[in-house]
């Protein structure tokens, strides 16, 4: 078969990065979109180039610019979006409304993947403020996509574990202590982890899988459900000691929560749903989802062990 022509939009970023070596490794035709309003980012501009270096092909193209938006979807057979949805560092996703319009005007795209690499928005209905903000942003670009009849795969990747396992499970944190962690709660709620090259191996996998589309991929490598306690009885099996644990009751954790800045409770909020609440392993996967380490049992994922070894 045939491998499908690719734009990453958002591929200079913390994930798309990843998304877009992904995708070359696999083979794929790989276009990249180069935003003129990077201007001066060096940074941006010599990672670009390490992707032409590579094969990738540089799509000038602006959000702000809704014909070179389409012109960039005419090269394509598939659009994968990493753009940035983390309030702490930048938060644009409905901005993706504008590639939905561009994808509908262009026809061709066979597949489109917004930027979701998440828990689940679907099944965050009842969700908390400030964090909802993330859930229901992320609904409303499934909307656009679906009332545009747009064929589409959403990548539920659960925990980063660049974020999550770095900082055992503790908001603010993405170094492990070897001296003290604080439990979230009883510290027993399951979470899923992945680690961040596994999300954008398992996207492109998915790419061209016709059991993945209009599906949600949900990434559960089996390993790595765990509790923030079983990730942190790993970390201290690597560092060969037992660390201090004290732990912060749901309600101590809301109440701190109420001191910090904006963009701090929108991420605290997700801890919550994910640590005190469970939001991620309380339920199972129906007709509307496929496990993707089911689905590519090939990828030799990194479990967290493997992962807490870098930190050593
Ligand atoms: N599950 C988890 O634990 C977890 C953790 C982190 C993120 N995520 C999700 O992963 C996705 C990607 O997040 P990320 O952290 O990788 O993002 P990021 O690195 O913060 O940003 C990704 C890209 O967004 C683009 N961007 C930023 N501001 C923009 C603007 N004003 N206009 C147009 N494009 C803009 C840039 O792309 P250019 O390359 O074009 O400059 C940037 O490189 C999000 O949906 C996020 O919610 C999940």
């Amino acid at each position: 078969m045939e491998k499908s022509k690719v734009l990453i939009v958002g591929g200079t970023g913390y994930l798309g990065r990843r998304l877009v070596v992904a995708c070359l490794g696999q083979g794929h035709e790989t276009y990249v979109l180069h935003r003129p309003e990077i201007g001066a980012d060096v940074d941006k501009a010599q990672m670009l180039l390490l992707y032409k270096e590579r094969g990738a092909h540089l799509i000038p193209g602006s959000f702000s610019d809704h014909r070179s938006l389409v012109d960039a979807m005419k090269l394509v057979d598939v659009v994968i979006c990493a753009i940035s949805g983390v309030h702490i560092r930048s938060h644009h996703i409905l901005l993706q409304l504008k590639l939905v319009d561009a994808i509908k005007e262009a026809g061709n795209v066979k597949r489109f993947f917004p930027s979701e690499f998440g828990t689940d928005p679907a099944k965050m209905e009842g969700a908390m403020e400030p964090g909802r903000v993330t859930f229901d942003d992320k609904m409303m670009v499934r909307r656009a996509i679906q009332d545009a009849k747009i064929p589409y795969t959403y990548v539920s990747a659960n925990c980063f574990a660049g974020y999550i396992v770095g900082g055992l499970c503790q908001p603010g944190k993405i170094f492990p202590s070897r001296d003290h962690v604080v439990l979230l709660g009883d510290g027993n709620q399951k979470a899923i982890y992945v680690d961040e090259d596994d999300i954008a191996m398992y996207t492109i996998k998915a790419m061209d899988d016709p059991r993945t589309l209009n599906k949600t991929l949900y990434l559960r490598p089996p390993q790595n459900i765990l509790s923030q306690r079983e990730v942190v009885q790993i970390w201290e099996k690597l560092i060969g000691r037992e660390i201090q644990k004290s732990s912060i009751s749901k309600d101590e954790f809301l109440a701190a929560m109420k001191g910090q800045n904006y963009a701090e409770q929108v991420g605290m909020t997700h801890y919550y749903h994910v640590f005190y609440e469970g939001c991620l392993t309380n339920f199972e996967i129906g007709a509307e989802g496929e496990e993707a380490s089911k689905l590519y049992p090939e990828i030799n994922y990194t479990t967290v062990d493997q992962f807490l070894k870098r930190y050593l």
